[in-house]
């Protein structure tokens, strides 16, 4: 375990290489099960999260590896049940629910339970696996599913809150082994869903309106390997061009189709930020940027995404004025609000809606990182503050940003781990 130490209030400034998309790496591997030849991914971002899903791979029998980027997957012959302790520790294994059962034809998983960031049900994948012909049974906390044959349906993935990314995910690769087609009605759109189906085309998958809310997917008999190269992490992209204009600097951020980030930049450059495209980089002008207080809210793709509304708390910190932002995805997803007052910020809550007044000098304080964005939006902040910030949970940050502390490094941020044994008797708070 580890805790980061802060020294806030440097300035900050240079180049920043984006990494690939966890969430579209933690799709793509789970759905390379679906074939038993090999399946190359690419542009694979080192990361806990990924590694604790080659483990898991793993643990079903295919073989696995992963070095500089790249993973390679081979589910030549795969048995058993994902065990409770995965899918307790990275909630992302669900999304092996619709591959287990098109490939083996019968599965039995522990049931996700909710966590920090709000309730998190899978009504709508196991409606949708329903449809396609499993028969369904919950007990003991496990989800079994079973079928003889999958067999093609019209499903809607759509609920109040509008579309489940892990749900659609997890129908989408259970209906390309069906016989016939399936129509999957308000599909999530969002690009991590997009790159799976790209990869799932490669691999011999028949999907038509790749990127629509409508997909119509051709079963068919078997799927091949295939190589693929995982789009940029667009949250990870969102986070430092954030981070630029909370800290007023420069950054050159590469690697990204700014459709993919079309929400957040529209928002910020309507409301003052200042941006250019050179070449192959996305230049975030924080200090030429003077931005006007934003009343946000997050939204299904190509809405907002709900993972940078921490972040953006940070930012809102920083702009002079009331700002807000209301969570529609995770109404409970706050667990930051608390911490960032404790460093000052004059932040109130409102239901499902945040209400952050600026500009705040932020004070450096010791801190718990409550979950991953959370843990972008407290490193953000303890950049800012005057003083020094301990910063403990950096667990979480690992799950899901590749080289954090290095790349801040990089750009100014003086930051170090310390083993929390040496500052905390051994013990995580
Ligand atoms: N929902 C239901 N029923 C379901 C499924 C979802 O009511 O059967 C609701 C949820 O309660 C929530 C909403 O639907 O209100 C959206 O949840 P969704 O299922 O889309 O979330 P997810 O698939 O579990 C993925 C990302 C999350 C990201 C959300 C929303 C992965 C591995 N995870 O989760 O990423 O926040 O979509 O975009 O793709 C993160 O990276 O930090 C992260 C949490």
């Amino acid at each position: 375990m580890y805790c980061v130490r802060v020294d806030g209030g440097h300035a900050l400034g240079g180049q920043v290489a984006i990494s690939g998309s966890k969430n579209a790496g933690l799709l793509a591997l789970a759905a390379s099960i679906l074939a038993d030849e090999a399946v190359i991914l690419h542009h694979v971002p080192d990361l806990k999260d990924t590694r604790f899903m080659g483990q898991i791979l793993e643990t079903l029998g295919c073989e696995f590896s992963f070095q500089t980027g790249t993973a390679r997957i081979r589910a030549r012959e795969i048995s058993g049940n994902p065990f409770y302790e995965c899918v307790r520790q990275m909630r992302a294994s669900v999304c092996l629910l619709g591959p287990l059962v098109a490939r083996l034809k019968q599965v039995r998983m522990p049931l996700p339970g909710g966590c920090i960031i709000g309730q998190r049900p899978i009504d709508l994948h196991l409606h949708g696996l329903k449809a396609l012909g499993c028969e369904i049974f919950i007990q003991n906390g496990f989800v079994s599913a079973s079928a003889d044959h999958l067999i093609g349906a019209t499903i809607s993935m759509g609920g109040p809150f509008g579309s489940t990314v892990t749900g659609t995910v997890n129908v989408i690769c259970a209906a390309t082994l069906a016989k016939g087609a399936t129509v999957i009605r308000n599909a999530a759109r969002e690009p991590e869903v997009v790159d799976l189906c790209r990869m799932l085309t490669k691999m011999g998958a028949k999907i038509d309106g790749i990127g629509e809310s409508t997909l119509t997917i051709e079963g068919v008999d078997q799927l091949h390997g295939a190589c693929h190269e995982l789009i940029p992490d667009r949250i990870e992209f969102g986070t430092f061009l954030l981070l630029a204009l909370a800290g007023r600097c420069e950054l050159k951020l590469s690697k990204m189709s700014l459709p993919l980030c079309g929400a957040l930049v529209d928002t910020l450059a309507t409301n003052g930020a200042v941006f250019e495209e050179i070449g192959d980089f996305f230049v975030v002008h924080g200090s030429r940027s003077n931005l006007r207080p934003m009343r946000l809210e997050t939204f299904p793709f190509p809405g907002l995404p709900t993972d940078l509304q921490a972040p953006l708390c940070t930012l809102f910190t920083q702009i002079s004025g009331a700002s807000s932002i209301v969570e529609h995805i995770y109404p409970n997803r706050f667990a930051h609000i608390v911490e960032l007052q404790r460093m000052g910020a004059v932040i109130s809550m409102d239901g499902p809606r945040a209400i952050i007044r600026g500009v705040t000098q932020l004070s450096g304080a010791k801190m718990v990182i409550p979950d991953l964005r959370a843990g972008a939006c407290l490193y953000m902040a303890a950049l800012l503050a005057n003083g020094e910030s301990l910063i403990h949970g950096v667990h979480h940050v690992d799950r899901g940003y590749e080289n954090f502390d290095e790349k801040l490094k990089k750009i100014g941020a003086v930051l170090q781990r310390e083993e929390v044994e040496r500052t905390n008797g051994g013990k995580e708070i």
